[in-house]
């Protein structure tokens, strides 16, 4: 238990819908001990996507990623099992994954999601080894040290759940199984064959200067298509947003765009570039679907691809954002894909060239004395959903 410095009964006045709800206080969007607090009650308690299973196909691949402050290692075991660790060596603490081949220059430029594959994991201090379980399976000049046994050393684990392809891990082993809660999300996505697309050129910015639920908010909220992106969103206009009802247990949040024509794309030429999605419907050829596994996992579904964002707070006015597309194996098999993915990288770029300073602006916004409490749209009820999801957490961590 580890007690709100906010009050629960102003945070509870977010919970509800986008009629009858407010927005989060402006603290939460800034204040030190609120942050160490969000960091346990939802980071340190819920499923956290750390990557997607096609990025470690074979024994001992791996990727090395930071999810709530914790170095992790993400590998696929001898058994073929996936497994999420602690990245923190059981000597002294350092990382293994830490590349100390990297010269005093390379320190300066943030490092990049790394992966690779291992036969086993070597910490560059002073060479105890590690097999993929975790296991410590080498550790020179310790048969002096009284009572120091290799077999009772092993990396903590995290809990491990896959869902749709994606991986996620939990530092509270007693936590409720994820995939349960996602019951209205598999539906919605029967179609897509969400668990076979494959991750391409996934990349991390380390630092991104504003809280993390602006990002999932900007993310999500589909009122400001038409406003901010007037002219480039046209073919997804505002009002044909809609969202799935929140009721409590349920572990996403997701809402479909309507576009005015079938085979839209975040583009110059408003036109998907790809094929459709294999075993989609017209119908959903003509609709934009986006939807947030709270709290970090956020996905964007179109007619001819896919995308994921993982956010990961590093402050309380900062986050790590990763991201990559998804597409079929059938769309990255095409001659000319690599170009035409630079093209829909390109026409992404635009929206983001309004999104991020727009995000940066309202985190100095929320920061003001002046900060308001939203009252919201319809166009974007899911922002009531997030919130209330977000006050049950509060709540359960306070405990009061
Ligand atoms: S800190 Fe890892 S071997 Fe010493
Ligand atoms: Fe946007």
């Amino acid at each position: 238990m580890i007690e709100s410095p906010i009050s629960l009964d102003s945070l509870r006045r977010s919970r509800g819908t986008f009629a009858d709800s407010i927005g989060l206080p402006p603290e939460v969007y800034s204040d030190e001990q609120f942050h160490r607090f969000e960091m346990e009650a939802v980071f340190g308690a819920e499923w956290l996507c750390v990557g997607r299973q096609e990025q470690i196909p074979n024994v001992g691949d791996y990727l090395s990623v930071t999810r709530a402050g914790e170095p992790l290692i993400v590998v696929r075991s001898a058994d073929e099992s996936i497994r999420v660790m602690s990245a923190v060596c059981q000597h002294r603490g350092m990382c293994l994954t830490a590349n100390t081949s990297r010269s005093d220059d390379d320190m300066l430029d943030p490092p990049d999601l790394e992966s690779g594959s291992a036969r086993s994991f070597r910490c560059p201090y002073h060479y105890w080894v590690y097999n993929l379980d975790g296991q410590l399976v080498g550790a020179p000049e310790m048969a002096r040290t009284t009572g120091f046994e290799m077999s009772d050393v092993q990396l903590p684990t995290l809990a491990v759940e896959v869902w749709q392809g994606f991986i996620f891990a939990n530092l509270d082993h007693a936590a409720a199984p994820l995939a349960p809660r996602l019951s209205k999300l598999d539906e919605a996505l029967a179609n897509y064959n969400v668990e076979s697309l494959i991750t391409v050129d996934p990349m991390t910015i380390p630092d991104v200067p504003f809280n993390w639920k602006i990002m999932v908010e900007n993310f999500m909220e589909m009122y400001h298509n038409s406003r901010l992106h007037h002219g480039i969103h046209d073919f997804a206009p505002s009002s044909g947003a809609w969202y799935q009802d929140y009721e409590p247990g349920d572990a996403a949040m997701f809402g479909f765009n309507e576009t005015l024509e079938p085979d839209g794309g975040f583009n110059p030429t408003f036109k998907a570039l790809f094929p459709p999605l294999p075993g989609t419907t017209m119908q959903e050829r003509q609709r934009v679907v986006f939807a947030l596994v709270a709290p970090s996992l956020l996905m964007g579904f179109q007619s001819d691809s896919a995308f994921w964002f993982y956010v990961d707070p590093t402050g309380p006015t900062s986050h790590a954002l990763s991201m990559a597309y998804i597409f079929p194996a059938s769309t990255v098999d095409l001659p000319d894909f690599g170009e035409t993915l630079e093209e829909a990288i390109a026409g992404v770029s635009n929206f983001n060239r309004q999104d991020m300073p727009t995000n940066v602006a309202t985190q100095a916004g929320m920061q003001s004395r002046f900060a308001p409490r939203a009252r919201y749209s319809w166009q974007e009820g899911v922002l009531a959903h997030f919130n209330s999801w977000l006050v049950e957490r509060y709540e359960a961590a306070d405990g009061t």
